[in-house]
């Protein structure tokens, strides 16, 4: 394989970012304009996986709490926790197929945590995508950000996320994947 540069993405990569969003973990255009909006506001943070010059992987980060679908009752739960607290998302994460298992979604992770320190988060909170039937891709690579103050697995957690635009790439219009909902505290470390 050849060698995976991980590099902070700039104004020029978000459009790709954006786009790559839509048609591997959502595919609701909703999402590329908020990506857009987030950026030029200052509160939307992406590191990128290149080779070639060509986008393998990406990993953002984003300020404020915001699910993929709202849930107002976790929220409530999180904030108990965090208090007056920075909260930063894990918003997104994809490598390309055929690079898979090779550490860049590894790699991609500690950037994000590195990251998520640099613009201040006290919390980085993340939401990991279980697939119906249990499988997640993610939930087994968690233990790089450490030991989470707060941990809850949210059966259906994306229902209705039709109704924003968006469509599951697993299930369709009629999402039945679940969540694993997860907080860690930045300023133990
Ligand atoms: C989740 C995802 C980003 C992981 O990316 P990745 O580059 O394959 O991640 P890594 O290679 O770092 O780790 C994946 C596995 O490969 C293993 N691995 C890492 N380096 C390896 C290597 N050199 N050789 C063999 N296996 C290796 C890891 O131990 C890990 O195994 P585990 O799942 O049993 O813990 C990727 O599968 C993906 O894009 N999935 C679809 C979208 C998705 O689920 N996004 C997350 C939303 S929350």
């Amino acid at each position: 394989m050849d060698p995976i540069e991980i590099s902070e993405a700039g104004e020029s990569d978000i459009e790709q970012i954006a786009l790559l969003t839509v048609k591997y973990l959502t595919e609701g255009e909703n999402i590329a304009e908020d990506i857009r909006q987030s950026y030029k506001k200052g509160v939307y943070w992406a590191y990128k996986a290149e080779t070639d010059g060509e986008i393998v992987g990406f990993i953002t980060l984003k300020e404020g709490m915001s699910f993929t679908v709202p849930h107002p009752e976790i929220e409530e739960e999180i904030l108990e926790f965090t208090g007056e607290g920075r909260i930063f998302i894990g918003d997104g994460m994809w490598v390309d197929k055929k690079m898979r298992r090779h550490g860049i979604g590894t790699r991609l992770m500690k950037v994000l945590l590195d990251g998520a320190h640099e613009h201040g988060a006290d919390y980085l909170l993340n939401e990991y995508w279980i697939y119906p039937g249990g499988k997640s891709l993610i939930v087994p690579m968690a233990n790089v950000f450490g030991i989470p103050v707060f941990q809850k697995t949210v059966p259906n957690f994306y229902h209705g996320m039709e109704k924003s635009g968006m469509t599951c790439p697993i299930c369709g219009d009629d999402c039945k994947c679940s969540a694993e909902v997860v907080l860690y505290d930045l300023r133990k470390e």
